[in-house]
């Protein structure tokens, strides 16, 4: 018999080494490579298979006949929006989430929305037993719909409950990391057995024509546990988020096949389940003391994502030698560089005056396009003057004090501008830059006309 063939794989990162390690030398993390059967896996096949020959398939030109991917509407708005106008029938759809945040919540909800208006829903539990799951129906007011449940996690087992039932518009699955399989060889939960699991569910999709939804728990590194790679086999990418004890969860795609990635939804969690926030920048400017001097709302990016956080900046008369400077959430370096460029340009002193900076609701920023909202700040918190309310910023500051324009200045402008946010103070824009009606701009080229600005109390527009 042959020896079957080990390979040891990270849990997180999905790469493959050839003999066990602590550390993973491709994404750095450490106890995450364990030994799987990789016979058995994807790519595997089923054992003793013969070798077949290929059958050609048809070469097509690149005109020709097509059709809009018919979609089922939610009537869900947020939801709808995040999925670019509805859930394409045939799709594949990831959603990823902290444990808690409200996945099950969302999905039930949606199930039984979509069930309202006549379309055949199947929820897959793998995490909670059905008992749980009517429970949660009950609450929501989703248990008097034709939702069809079933508290199952082999996905052999899935396929021929649903292969059995009519075809279902949409079939949900939660989670993948509860999916295992007879054709993997690995321990539930591994690596191989979600993506084994993903992909059978991506072929049915594709296959029946139903859409898949698919929940998928998320890292502390917030990525979808298991492999990058089953982000690609999916058809879209949605994560729900939200910050510890608040009420809002965001809705916010990171990857849609068919239709954009920059549009979120925005809900608020209570006790009947969630509901939709139309109108989000109440939620959020609420929670802001918009008299306070010192805070400004940066207009950031986290990867492809963008996000809105607020910087908040304390600058007062230090009776130290050295002044403080403490930062959280930001890089000390280059809060010493926006310091330096402040006095060297601007005429600004805080050689005499301890400096904190803070990012708001525990965020790290990496990106420089922070400088201009945390100079802001700082300014902002030295003069006492408070920033307009409804202002973002962002931009580069060079050494030599020029503002320097950074990418996706739409992107963060179309965030903004549907969070509520009214004026923005950014470097001077491209000129193809897409502009919106409801937002005005300030072109700052340099910081002394921000520190100007700023210091009597104005944002993009005259105050
Ligand atoms: P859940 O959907 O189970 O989260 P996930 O599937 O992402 O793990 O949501 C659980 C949380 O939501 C739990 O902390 C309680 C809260 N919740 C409400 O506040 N109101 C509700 O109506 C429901 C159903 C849940
Ligand atoms: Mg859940």
């Amino acid at each position: 018999m042959a020896k079957p063939k080990l390979s040891f794989i990270c849990q997180n990162c999905g790469s493959v080494t050839a003999r066990w390690q602590g550390k993973c030398e491709s994404c750095g993390e450490w106890n995450t490579i364990v030994e799987e059967n990789s016979a058995g896996g994807i790519g595997g096949g089923p054992q003793g298979a013969s070798r077949r020959r290929g059958r050609p398939s048809a070469l097509l030109p690149l005109s020709g006949e097509m059709e809009e991917a018919p979609r089922i509407i939610s009537k869900i708005d947020e939801l709808d929006r995040a999925l670019g106008g509805g859930i394409v029938r045939g799709s594949a759809i990831l959603i990823g989430g902290d444990p808690g945040i409200g996945k099950s919540t969302l999905l039930m909800q949606a199930a039984a929305a979509l069930s309202r208006n006549g379309h055949s829903v199947v929820y897959v539990s793998g995490e909670e037993a059905v008992a749980q799951v009517r429970l949660r129906a009950q609450r929501l007011k989703a248990a008097d719909t034709d939702v069809q449940l079933m508290a199952e996690t082999n996905v052999e087992d899935i396929l021929a409950t649903l292969a059995e039932a009519r075809r279902p518009d949409l079939v949900i699955i939660d989670s993948i990391q509860t999916l295992w399989s007879d054709m993997a060889d690995s321990a539930p939960g591994t690596v191989t057995q979600v993506r084994a699991g993903v992909q059978a569910m991506v072929r049915f999709a594709k296959a029946s024509g139903a859409a898949v939804i698919l929940v998928g728990h998320v890292t502390k590194e917030g990525q979808i546990a298991g492999p990058r790679v089953v982000e690609h086999m999916v058809d879209a990418v949605l994560y729900f988020e939200g910050e510890g004890g608040h009420h809002y969860r965001i809705l916010r795609t990171v990857k849609n096949r068919f239709g954009p990635t920059d549009e979120i939804g925005v809900f608020e969690m209570g006790d009947l389940g969630l509901r939709e926030v139309q109108n989000p920048s109440e939620l959020f400017l609420g929670e802001r003391n918009e008299k306070a001097p010192g805070a400004a709302v940066f207009a950031g990016m986290e990867g492809t994502r963008p996000v809105l956080v607020e910087i908040q900046a304390l600058v007062a008369p230090s009776a130290l030698g050295t002044p403080r400077r403490a930062v959280l959430g930001w890089d000390q370096p280059r809060l010493a560089m926006v310091l330096a460029v402040l006095e060297a340009h601007c005429g600004v002193r805080l050689g005499q005056h301890d400096v904190y900076l803070n990012v708001a609701g525990g965020f790290r920023i990496s990106e420089p396009a922070a400088d201009l909202a945390v100079a802001a700040a700082l300014v902002s918190s030295l003069s006492g003057a408070p920033l307009p309310s409804d202002c973002v910023y962002f931009g580069e500051i060079s050494l030599s004090g020029s503002v320097r324009p950074v990418a996706h200045a739409a992107q963060r402008l179309k965030e903004a501008e549907k969070l509520g946010f009214r004026q923005a103070v950014l470097p001077s824009a491209p000129a193809d830059m897409p502009r919106s009606r409801d937002m005005s701009g300030f072109e700052v080229e340099a910081l002394p006309d921000l520190v100007a600005r700023v210091a009597v109390g104005g944002g993009a527009t005259d105050a």
